[in-house]
């Protein structure tokens, strides 16, 4: 298959979103710079220069943006990266910013689809945060114009967390005894998109804590070799769990943190 990597208007003759995506997953891991970028009828490109007029406040930084790298330009007007997520713009800029002009993702992330389309997948997991529907937005924890679009990606992981404690002010904290694992963030035990498991655990029994308590020991046993061992005998954990997930009700019921227990019991 010979596939355009960059687009043109004439690419838009294929057809809508739909068939675009089709295309997108084959070579997407191949070429990040193929892009679907979403339609407007009877819209032309005009080019993010032309944005920055009506719209500093959004141009200013959008230099700093994971998507400023998209390798997205049309010959005639240059860089397109904004109607990469908005549509064409020309009737947009014609008309002054009419309503209905030009697409705006907090509605839907239909536009966002068009080039992750795994995350629908996600979302439509039996446990997912509600953007399908359109209760939540991918912007609630995406910075789309400036920034890395992860918050607190690299060495800032306080930054990631306030993406989420934002919202969950519970799980924020501070807690007297904080569990660890709050410090490599939330995405160490839920996946923030969507999964099978119930809170959106990435793992729905033992191994979730398992992945890094690996070492089920006695603590005055020398077989402890883990600073971070869970301190049941082998037996006594084994019968545990038997009963129920290392949080169940009279375990670990504070996985976040607790202000009693050092154990994060209640
Ligand atoms: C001539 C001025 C002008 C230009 C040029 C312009 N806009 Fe706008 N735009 C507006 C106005 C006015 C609004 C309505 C603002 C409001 O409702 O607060 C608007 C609204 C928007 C919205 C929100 C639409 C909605 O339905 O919520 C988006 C997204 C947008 N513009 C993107 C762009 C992009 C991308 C470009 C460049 C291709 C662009 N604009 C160029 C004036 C302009
Ligand atoms: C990766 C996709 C993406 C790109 C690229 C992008 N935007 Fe947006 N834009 C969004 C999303 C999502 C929203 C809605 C969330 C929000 O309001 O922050 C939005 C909202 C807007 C709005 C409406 C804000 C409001 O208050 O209603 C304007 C105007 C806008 N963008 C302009 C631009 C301009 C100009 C560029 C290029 C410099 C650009 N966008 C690039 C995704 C994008
Ligand atoms: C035109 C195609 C396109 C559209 C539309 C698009 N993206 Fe992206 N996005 C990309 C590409 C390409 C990357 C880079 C992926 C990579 O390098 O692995 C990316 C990366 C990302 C990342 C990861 C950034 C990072 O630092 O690793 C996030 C988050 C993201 N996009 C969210 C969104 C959201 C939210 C929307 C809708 C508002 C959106 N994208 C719309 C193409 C797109
Ligand atoms: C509840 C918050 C939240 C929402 C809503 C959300 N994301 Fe994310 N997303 C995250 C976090 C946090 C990460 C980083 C995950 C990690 O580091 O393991 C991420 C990672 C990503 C990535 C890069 C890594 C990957 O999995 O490919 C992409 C792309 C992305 N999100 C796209 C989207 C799109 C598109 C939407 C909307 C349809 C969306 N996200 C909605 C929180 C969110
Ligand atoms: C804009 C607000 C908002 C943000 C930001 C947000 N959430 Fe949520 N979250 C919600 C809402 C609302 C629900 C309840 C959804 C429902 O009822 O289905 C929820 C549900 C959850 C649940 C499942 C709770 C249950 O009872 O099943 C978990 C776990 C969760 N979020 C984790 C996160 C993580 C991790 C992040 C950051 C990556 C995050 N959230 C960011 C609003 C948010
Ligand atoms: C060590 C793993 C772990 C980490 C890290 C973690 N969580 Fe959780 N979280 C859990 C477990 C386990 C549950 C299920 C508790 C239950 O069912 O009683 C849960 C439940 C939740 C719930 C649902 C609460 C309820 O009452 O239903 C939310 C919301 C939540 N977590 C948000 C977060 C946020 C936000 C962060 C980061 C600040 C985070 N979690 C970090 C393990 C973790
Ligand atoms: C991302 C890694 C990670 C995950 C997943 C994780 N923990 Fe932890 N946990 C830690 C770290 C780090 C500490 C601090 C250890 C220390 O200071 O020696 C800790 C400490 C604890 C402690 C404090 C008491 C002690 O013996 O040190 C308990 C109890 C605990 N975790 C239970 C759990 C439970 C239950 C789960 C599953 C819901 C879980 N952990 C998942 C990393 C993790």
């Amino acid at each position: 298959m010979n596939l355009p990597t960059r687009w043109t208007k004439n690419t838009l003759l294929f057809g809508g979103i739909a068939a675009w995506g089709l295309l997108l997953i084959s070579c997407v891991s191949a070429n990040r710079a193929v892009l679907a970028p979403p339609a407007v009828p009877g819209a032309q490109f005009a080019g993010s220069k032309s944005c920055a007029e009506c719209h500093a406040d959004h141009t200013a930084h959008f230099a700093t943006a994971s998507h400023a790298r998209l390798a997205l330009a049309d010959p005639k007007v240059g860089d397109t990266g904004c109607e990469a997520c908005h549509g064409p713009g020309s009737i947009h800029n014609k008309s002054g910013g009419a309503k209905g002009t030009i697409i705006n993702p907090r509605r839907s992330p239909e536009t966002c689809f068009a080039c992750h389309l795994d995350k629908r997948a996600q979302f439509s997991l039996p446990n997912s945060h509600q953007v399908l529907n359109g209760k939540m937005s991918c912007a609630d924890c995406h910075e789309v114009h400036k920034g890395n679009a992860i918050a607190g990606t690299g060495a800032d992981l306080e930054g990631q967390n306030a993406t989420c404690t934002k919202c969950h002010t519970e799980q924020k904290g501070p807690f007297v005894y904080e569990h660890g694992a709050m410090r490599e963030g939330c995405v160490a035990c839920h996946n923030p998109h969507g999964t099978i498991n119930a809170k959106m655990l990435v793992a729905r029994d033992a191994n979730l804590c398992l992945r890094c308590h690996l070492e089920v020991g006695d603590p005055g046993s020398s077989g402890q070799i883990n600073a971070n061992a869970i301190r049941h005998t082998a037996e006594n954990h084994n019968t545990r769990l038997m009963q129920g997930t290392c949080w169940s009700a009279g375990c670990h019921e504070q996985p976040h943190g607790s202000n009693a227990s050092f154990h994060f019991r209640n």
